[in-house]
This record gives structure tokens, C-alpha cells and sequence, in this order.
């Protein structure tokens, strides 16, 4: 991969940050987008504004093929089988709370299980937590082993025959792990159960087939590969999803209304109530178009040297504890750690005066700070279009940060 000619393609990238250049390393919470999904959306409001599936009109025509285009296109990315199983929503929270709210809400009874993993994103929990509250159900957790991974032996012990659904993230968003969804679906579906699976961490870095997974749902966020904010996709297996009354009416998923009566329109207008994100949508396209001429060989190339760079620096650190895997192997473009004595708001302030962006919180997964035992970590997460020089430039800054602490 030519670097700096991708590099050249994310104008934010060759901006600065308190007088430095940008070392964009919260890849994890958001995306750079590139100019060609910048133009598509623009492109769109200047010349293909309309309202999709309405108007007979040619500029109508042309808004909804581009949209319907997008859904070929992701069920391609995601080798679903079907165009009918792919839909869009808001975000990867939209799709899992959908989930929640259509099939969680028409299965589950009282007594019934949701099995869900220690390292997951609010996303993927609070949801579980309040159907199994509003249903009796109860909600249970695979634990982690001490190097962040799934334990294969609590996940045996979790999922029984009182287990309806399995929600677990592809990619750990904190840990850098990535987690045997294929597994997990055998295992769920032995019991009877279907499986979620949270992609928000992994669709950017991997190829994904929904269908080799056997994932019964599969959620995922535009704007975490390279895509806008605002859209989202839900994949669900026809079957399923040919059972579920929609959680959202109104207009576009109808097929005939009476006062007293509405049919629904097919899978998966249906599942679409109002007015989409059109211009999400097609900025989602004009993003999966950008990956796939990159190809996923060279991005994971680029993201493996980029990775091995940052947690083997990070380790070089007495003073640094790194959580999850500490083997670059088993580690994904995320690495979540602390600097002993320094709190990490105050290193990842100290960083963005050196114009390195990096996360410093909870990420989003309270309950396994509680697990790690630390309130919250620091977070850097690459992406392919970051460069060595970026790695170094974090590194470095660290230093300085903790000289500047530990005087
Ligand atoms: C693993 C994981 N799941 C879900 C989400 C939620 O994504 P969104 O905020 O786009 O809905 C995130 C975002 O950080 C995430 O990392």
C-alpha cells in the first residue's frame, strides 16, 4: 500500500491539532472518511435529491436506485444471501435494540436466558439487561481468561437449553480481541438458541460472511469504516426475520392501509419506517467501494505492522500495563492501557498537545473496567491509513507525558 498517496485521499489527515500534525489514533470511536465519500454525499444533495421509493419522476428514480444500489452492495460486502435480509438503520446501538425489540420482545418468557460476554459494549448489553428485566428473563455472562480472550469453558457452562439468544462482539473494542463467533453460533444453535453478533469493531479490519459465521443477527455502524454517522446495518437470516412484526410504522413499509387494517410492505421495506438516511446510505457505498478497491489483504497488512509498532512500543514501557493479549498475533488495531501513577485523562490531554488523539474513558464498557479492575484505560486504535510515523509520533509523546508526571 502507497501510504502517503492514501493518506492524501483523508484531507483531515494532513491537517493540524494544537499546532502538530494530526496523529489520529481514536480510530476505534470514529473513522476519517475519504474525499470520495465526501463527494458522494455531496454529489448526491447537488444533482440526485429526492425522496426514495415515492416519485415516478426520473430524479426520484435515479435517488432510489443509488440507495437500493448500496443494499446489493452490502450484502455483497457481508456475503449475505439475500438482499432482503440486509436494512439499514441508525448505528450498530439501532440494529441491537432493534433485535431486542422485535425478536427479544416477540420470544423470550419469563425464566428464558440471554447469554452475553464479559468484554462487550453498552450497546450490546443494556439492551439484553433491560428485555431480560422487562421479560423475566435472566441474563448471563461468559467470562474472559486472564488474557482477555473468551473462556471456551464458561461459554459451555453459560449457554444451556434455557438460552434464547447469544449477543457477542466480533471484536472486542478495548481488548483487541477477536472472539469465535463461529463457535459460539455452533454452540448456540445446538441449544436452540440464535446468535447476535455486534460487528461495529470488525467490519473495517476483516472480511466478514455472515453466512460461514452462521450469525443469526449482525449489526454494524457506517461511520466505523470510513462511512457517515447516522447509518447502520442490520443483517438478519430471512427466516427469522419473515417471523417479526415491525417495531417502527408509518410511512414506506406499508403495502395497503385501511382504518382498520395495514398490510406490510415486503422484506425489508418493511423494517424501514419514514424516510431513510439517503444520503448516509449512499455515503456508506461510496465507503465500501473505497475498501474493497484497497482490498482487505492490504489493509490487513498495513494494520498488522501498524499494530505490532504500537503494542511492542507500548510494552517497551516498565511503568505501562497493556490489557488484553500482549502477542501481537492474537491483537487487533485496538490497545487499551495505563501508565502507572498518571490518570488517563491526563495522558490523553498530554498527548492532544502534541496533536495525538486518543480515547481515555470506560469505552463504553463499564462492567469490564469492573473485570480489569481499573476505572477506565486509555485507548489508541489504528486503521490502515495511519502511518509508522503516526506510531512513533504517539510514542514519543508518551514519553514526554510521562517525564512531565513523574519529575
Ligand atoms: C463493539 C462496539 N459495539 C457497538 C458500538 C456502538 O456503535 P454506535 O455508537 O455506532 O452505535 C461501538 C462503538 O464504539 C463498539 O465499539
Amino acid at each position: 500500500m502507497n501510504i502517503s498517496e492514501r493518506r492524501a485521499d483523508f484531507p483531515i489527515l494532513n491537517t493540524q491539532m494544537n499546532g502538530e500534525p494530526l496523529t489520529y489514533l481514536d480510530n476505534a470511536a470514529t473513522t476519517q472518511k475519504p474525499q470520495a465519500v465526501i463527494d458522494a454525499i455531496s454529489q448526491y444533495y447537488l444533482h440526485d435529491n429526492a425522496n426514495v421509493h415515492r416519485g415516478v419522476y426520473s430524479l426520484a428514480a435515479r435517488a432510489t436506485d443509488q440507495y437500493e444500489a448500496v443494499r446489493d452492495q452490502v450484502a455483497a460486502f457481508i456475503h449475505a444471501p439475500q438482499r432482503e435480509s440486509v436494512f439499514f438503520t441508525r448505528s450498530t446501538t439501532d440494529s441491537l435494540n432493534w433485535v431486542a425489540q422485535t425478536y427479544g420482545e416477540q420470544n423470550l418468557q419469563a425464566g428464558d436466558e440471554i447469554v452475553v460476554t464479559a468484554l462487550e459494549h453498552h450497546s450490546n448489553l443494556v439492551p439484553w439487561q433491560q428485555l431480560a428485566q422487562r421479560k423475566q428473563a435472566q441474563l448471563k455472562v461468559i467470562q474472559l481468561t486472564s488474557t482477555g480472550e473468551l473462556d471456551w469453558a464458561s461459554a459451555q457452562q453459560q449457554i444451556t437449553d434455557r438460552t434464547k439468544i447469544v449477543a457477542v462482539a466480533h471484536c472486542s473494542n478495548v481488548l483487541g480481541v477477536t472472539c469465535p463467533i463461529q463457535k459460539l453460533a455452533r454452540l448456540a444453535h445446538q441449544h436452540g438458541a440464535i446468535i447476535v453478533v455486534d460487528g461495529a469493531q470488525a467490519v473495517a479490519h476483516q472480511p466478514v460472511n455472515v453466512q460461514t459465521l452462521d450469525a443469526d443477527f449482525y449489526a454494524f455502524s457506517g461511520h466505523k469504516l470510513l462511512g457517515p454517522t447516522g447509518v447502520g446495518v442490520l443483517y438478519g437470516k430471512l427466516a427469522l426475520l419473515q417471523t417479526l412484526t415491525p417495531a417502527q410504522f408509518g410511512g414506506e413499509m406499508i403495502s395497503n392501509v385501511t382504518w382498520e387494517h395495514t398490510e406490510f410492505a415486503p422484506i425489508p421495506q418493511r423494517f424501514e419506517a419514514g424516510t431513510p438516511n439517503i444520503s448516509g446510505v449512499i455515503g456508506l457505498g461510496a465507503a465500501l467501494t473505497y475498501i474493497q478497491q484497497l482490498g482487505f489483504a492490504a489493509i490487513q497488512t498495513q494494520e498488522r505492522q501498524l499494530t505490532a509498532q504500537l503494542l511492542n512500543g507500548l510494552l517497551t514501557f516498565p511503568d505501562v500495563t497493556v490489557y488484553g493479549p500482549q502477542q501481537v498475533a492474537q491483537h487487533g488495531p485496538v490497545v487499551a492501557f495505563n501508565v502507572d501513577g498518571i490518570h488517563p485523562h491526563d495522558v490523553a490531554t498530554g498527548l492532544d498537545l502534541a496533536g495525538v488523539a486518543v480515547r481515555a474513558g470506560h469505552h463504553c464498557a463499564q462492567p469490564l473496567m469492573q473485570v480489569l479492575q481499573v476505572p477506565t484505560t486509555v485507548r489508541a486504535s489504528v486503521q490502515f491509513y495511519n502511518s509508522a510515523a503516526d506510531i512513533a509520533r504517539f510514542l514519543a509523546a508518551l514519553q514526554a507525558v510521562k517525564e512531565f508526571f513523574q519529575q
